[in-house]
C-alpha cells in the first residue's frame, strides 16, 4: 500500500485530550461544558451518531442530553424546545441532528438556534461569518477535514483541491476553508460532466456525496491526498466511504479509511466547539 494511511480516530483522542485543560479552567469558574443534542424520528444513522457524540461528551468531561422527538413532531414543538435550550444557562452547544422529516423546515429549526450556542455551524450567521473570513463556529466534518491535512503535513498552498459534492454541512464549507489556505478549490457535483477527468487534476481530492466507492482509482492522479467523508452502509451490513479504498490506496499518497478517518474526527470538532461555546458564555471571545 504506497498511500499513507491518515488515522482519524487516534488524531481524534488526541484533539480531544487538547480540551482537558480548557475544561479544567472552566471547571475553576463553576462551569462545565454541555450539550443538548435534538434527534427527530427513528432513523438508525441518526440514532448512532447521537449516541456517538454523547459518549464522546460524557469520555471528555462535556455534559450531554438527547432531546427526542416522535418522526411526526410539529415544527412548533421543535422551536419550542430549541427556545427552551437557547435559554438554559447550562447548555452551551445544541445540535439538531439532520436530516429532519420531510413536513419540518430545517432551515427554520437551525434558524431558531442561537448563533452563540451553534456548535454545528449550520446557523447563517456562522455560515456567513465563514464565508467573510471572520471567528465563528465552523461546521465539524469540514473543520475535523482540515485538521487531518494538517496533521498529516499536506501542503495545500497553490494545489488543486477537487471537492465532490455540494452539501452546506461539508462540501461548500470545505471550499471556504480550503480557500482559506490558498487552494485552487473546485466544487462537483451530480451534474459535474466528465468528473473523472476533473479528480484525476486533484492534489487534494475530497469525497462527500454518500455513494458508495464512486470514486475508483482511475479517478485519483498518482500521489494525490484522497479524503473519504463518505460512510454508506452496504447490502451486506458493512460500511463503505465514498472512495474504493481497496484500489485507491494503491494510486494515492495519502488516504483516510472508513471508519477511522473522518467520523471520530467530526465527533472531536463538536466537543471543540462546545468548549469553545462554553468559554464563550463567561466572555472569552471566539478566534
Ligand atoms: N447529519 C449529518 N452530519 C451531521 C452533522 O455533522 N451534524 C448534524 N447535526 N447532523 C448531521
Amino acid at each position: 500500500m504506497p498511500a499513507k494511511l491518515i488515522d482519524g480516530k487516534s488524531l481524534a483522542a488526541m484533539v480531544r485530550a487538547e480540551q482537558k485543560d480548557a475544561i479544567e479552567s472552566l471547571a475553576a469558574r463553576g462551569v462545565r461544558p454541555g450539550l443538548a443534542a435534538v434527534l427527530v424520528g427513528d432513523d438508525p444513522a441518526s440514532r448512532v451518531y447521537v449516541r456517538n457524540k454523547a459518549r464522546a461528551c460524557n469520555e471528555t468531561g462535556v455534559r450531554s442530553e438527547v432531546h427526542e422527538f416522535p418522526e411526526q413532531v410539529s415544527e412548533s414543538a421543535l422551536l419550542e424546545c430549541v427556545a427552551r435550550l437557547n435559554a438554559d444557562p447550562r447548555v452551551h452547544g445544541i445540535l439538531v441532528q439532520l436530516p429532519l422529516p420531510r413536513q419540518l423546515d430545517a432551515a427554520r429549526v437551525l434558524a431558531a438556534v442561537s448563533p452563540e450556542k451553534d456548535v454545528d455551524g449550520f446557523h447563517a450567521a456562522n455560515l456567513g461569518a465563514l464565508l467573510q473570513g471572520r471567528p465563528g463556529f465552523v461546521p465539524g466534518t469540514p473543520a475535523g477535514v482540515m485538521r487531518l491535512l494538517e496533521h498529516a503535513g499536506v501542503p495545500l498552498a497553490g494545489r488543486q483541491a477537487v471537492i465532490v459534492g455540494r452539501s452546506t454541512i461539508v462540501g461548500k464549507p470545505l471550499a471556504l476553508l480550503l480557500l482559506q489556505k490558498d487552494a485552487t478549490v473546485t466544487i462537483c457535483h451530480s451534474k459535474t460532466a466528465d468528473l473523472a477527468a476533473v479528480t484525476r487534476q486533484a492534489d487534494i481530492l475530497v469525497a462527500a456525496v454518500g455513494s458508495a466507492k464512486l470514486i475508483g482509482a482511475d479517478m485519483v492522479k498518482a500521489g494525490a491526498c484522497v479524503v473519504d467523508v463518505g460512510i454508506n452502509r452496504l447490502a451486506d451490513g458493512t460500511l463503505a466511504g465514498d472512495v474504493d479504498f481497496a484500489a485507491v490506496k494503491e494510486t494515492a499518497g495519502w488516504i483516510t479509511p472508513v471508519p477511522g478517518g473522518v467520523g471520530p474526527m467530526t465527533v472531536a470538532m463538536l466537543i471543540v466547539n462546545t468548549v469553545r461555546a462554553a468559554e464563550l458564555s463567561i466572555g472569552k471571545p471566539l478566534v
